[in-house]
C-alpha cells in the first residue's frame, strides 16, 4: 500500500516517528475485527511482573510466531500462550502491511504484542529490549481510546516529553530511539465532541478502554527459520 498524500509524519526525536491517522475508519474496523476473531482465540490474560508476581494493569495477548510474556521467572518471547498453551494466531494483515509501509525493514515482524488497557491501566517507563534484531524499529498501532505516551532516552534519567496517541496513529521506534524509555502515563476520556461519535469501538475492549499492538522483529534475520 502507497502511503495516504495526506499522511503527515511528524519526527518526535530522531527515529521516533509519529504517523497521526495512519489508519482511517474503515482500516480500525476492520483491524479491531480482526482482533476480535484471534483475542477470541489467544485470550487476553493478566501478566506478572518478574520476581514480585505484581500483576500488571494492562492485559495482554500476542499475535505471530511469537510473543511477549512477563512472569515471575522473567520476560521473553515464547510460541504459544501461557494459558492455552496454544501457538499464537497470525499477526492480522493489515498490521502486517503496516510494517511493510513504515518499518523500512527487509523481513517480516514475528510478534505482535496486544496490549489492552480499560481507563485507569498504565505502563510505567520501560525500554524494548528483549529482541536480537535490534537493527529492526518497533511498530506501534492503537486503537481505542486516547493515551497520553511518555518518551524520554536510552538512560531512564533522561528528560521525557509526552505526545497524545489517538486511534489509528502509528508510530515508529526506531534506529536512535529504538531503546528509548516509553510509556503510557493514562488513557484519556473520550473527548466531549467524540462522545456521540458513530464509530464503534473495538468489541474486545471495555468502555473508554484502548488497544495497542506492538510489532516486532525478535530474531535477526538468518538466524532462525520463523519468517
Ligand atoms: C508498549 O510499550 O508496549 C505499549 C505502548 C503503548 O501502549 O502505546
Ligand atoms: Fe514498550
Amino acid at each position: 500500500m502507497g502511503l495516504p498524500a495526506e499522511l503527515r509524519p511528524v519526527e518526535l526525536l530522531p527515529g521516533l516517528i509519529h504517523y497521526p491517522g495512519y489508519l482511517d475508519g474503515p482500516a480500525r474496523c476492520r483491524l479491531a475485527a480482526d482482533l476480535a476473531a484471534r483475542l477470541a482465540d489467544a485470550p487476553p490474560y493478566r501478566p506478572r511482573m518478574p520476581r514480585t508476581g505484581r500483576p500488571f494493569s494492562v492485559t495482554m495477548s500476542n499475535c505471530g510466531a511469537l510473543g511477549w510474556v512477563s512472569d515471575r521467572s522473567g520476560y521473553r518471547y515464547q510460541a504459544h500462550h501461557p494459558e492455552t498453551g496454544k501457538p499464537w494466531p497470525a499477526i492480522p494483515d493489515l498490521a502486517l502491511r503496516a510494517w511493510d509501509d513504515l518499518s523500512g525493514y527487509p523481513a517480516l515482524p514475528e510478534a505482535c504484542l496486544v496490549n489492552l488497557y480499560d481507563a485507569d491501566a498504565r505502563m510505567g517507563l520501560h525500554q524494548d529490549r528483549d529482541e536480537a534484531a535490534l537493527d529492526a524499529p518497533v511498530l506501534s498501532l492503537s486503537l481505542g481510546a486516547s493515551a497520553l505516551f511518555r518518551y524520554g532516552g536510552p538512560n531512564r534519567s533522561n528528560p521525557t516529553r509526552s505526545v497524545r496517541l489517538h486511534a489509528g496513529d502509528a508510530l515508529i521506534m526506531g534506529g536512535a530511539a529504538r531503546l528509548i524509555h516509553h510509556g503510557i502515563d493514562r488513557i484519556l476520556p473520550p473527548a466531549p465532541d467524540l462522545l456521540d461519535s458513530a464509530e464503534p469501538g473495538p468489541g474486545f475492549l471495555p468502555q473508554d478502554g484502548r488497544c495497542n499492538l506492538t510489532l516486532r522483529r525478535v530474531t535477526r534475520p538468518g538466524d532462525a527459520p520463523t519468517a
